[in-house]
């Protein structure tokens, strides 16, 4: 039975498609406080696969009551995070701070036999969980909503993607990849991105990302671009945070196309990583 948490709902059915396993409809109870508590009276079976992207600290609580019940009514139970909140976390920048994605991981280790995650920031970030964990790559599926374009130039915000474009870049088929070097400053929040070593100018380029959240690294790295009279840029990431007022930041930048998956439920999640997924399950 496939447990989705409220986030991953539409990710939860496509699973379940998938899988052809039945579809859990969580119930849930508020409570005065703002406290709440998840039912699902069906509950039953050999194996709980529970689907919820942790996008928020409501998310989180949900996705541990769902590990709980599935504990009690299933034999195995299996976590899946498509959107692992906090991953990014994933060190003590300064003395006295926690290892927020380590805080998380104990946690989720704690209701689950094993855990999967879609593209987390770092997949050093499974040395954290007590269980097997295993990370999951859905970059090829971002190559799926490309228009038709002209010997494109996939490239990297930073170094640190440059895998996620040359994944996207060999599904498409064609093109060519690099990466830009990026730095932002911490205090406010500012980022630069220097430009590529191949020349952009006149490509259609697509810049791939595993996240787009605040929109200022896309942004910065669209501007840029432009400086050097690119054809069109587009952006593809696999979880399309998108918080604040990053879509308008990026059509401010004159992105020619924004999409993502449905790690995290958007308008722009184009592509579904259920079929990813479902290999791995
Ligand atoms: C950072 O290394 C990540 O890969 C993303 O580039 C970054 O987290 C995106 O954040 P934002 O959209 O806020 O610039």
């Amino acid at each position: 039975m496939i447990l989705p948490g409220s986030a991953s709902q539409s990710l939860g059915a496509a699973l379940a498609d998938e899988l052809d396993e039945p579809l859990a409809v969580p119930e849930t109870q508020r409570f005065a406080d703002g406290e709440f508590k998840l039912r699902v009276p069906d509950a039953g079976g050999e194996r709980a696969v529970v689907v919820a992207a942790t996008v928020s600290a409501a998310a989180h609580v949900e996705l541990l009551q769902l590990q709980d019940l599935a504990r009690e009514a299933f034999d195995e139970v299996v976590t899946v995070l498509p959107y692992m909140g906090y991953a990014r976390q994933d060190r003590a920048f300064r003395a006295g701070e926690p290892v927020s994605a380590r805080a998380v991981a104990r946690a989720v280790s704690t209701g689950t036999d094993r855990v999967l995650a879609v593209n987390p920031h770092e997949p050093t970030v499974g040395d954290f969980f007590d269980v097997p964990f295993e990370a999951v790559d859905a970059a090829a599926r971002l190559a799926d909503p490309l228009p038709a374009l002209d010997d494109p130039l996939f490239l990297a915000p930073d170094e640190g993607a440059v895998e996620l474009a040359e994944t996207v870049c060999a599904a498409y088929g064609a093109g060519a990849c690099d990466y830009f070097e990026k730095t932002r400053d911490y205090d406010t929040g500012e980022v630069t991105v220097e430009p590529a070593g191949t020349e952009p100018a006149g490509r259609e380029v697509v810049l791939v990302d595993d996240i787009v959240a605040t929109g200022s690294t896309m942004a910065a790295a669209i501007d840029r671009l432009h400086e050097r009279d690119v054809a069109d840029a587009y952006v593809a990431c696999i979880h399309p945070m998108l918080a604040d007022n990053a879509r308008a930041k990026l059509a401010a930048a004159g992105v020619a196309g924004l999409w993502g998956t449905d790690t995290i439920e958007q308008p722009e999640s184009d592509v579904s990583v259920a079929p990813v997924l479902a290999e791995h399950l």
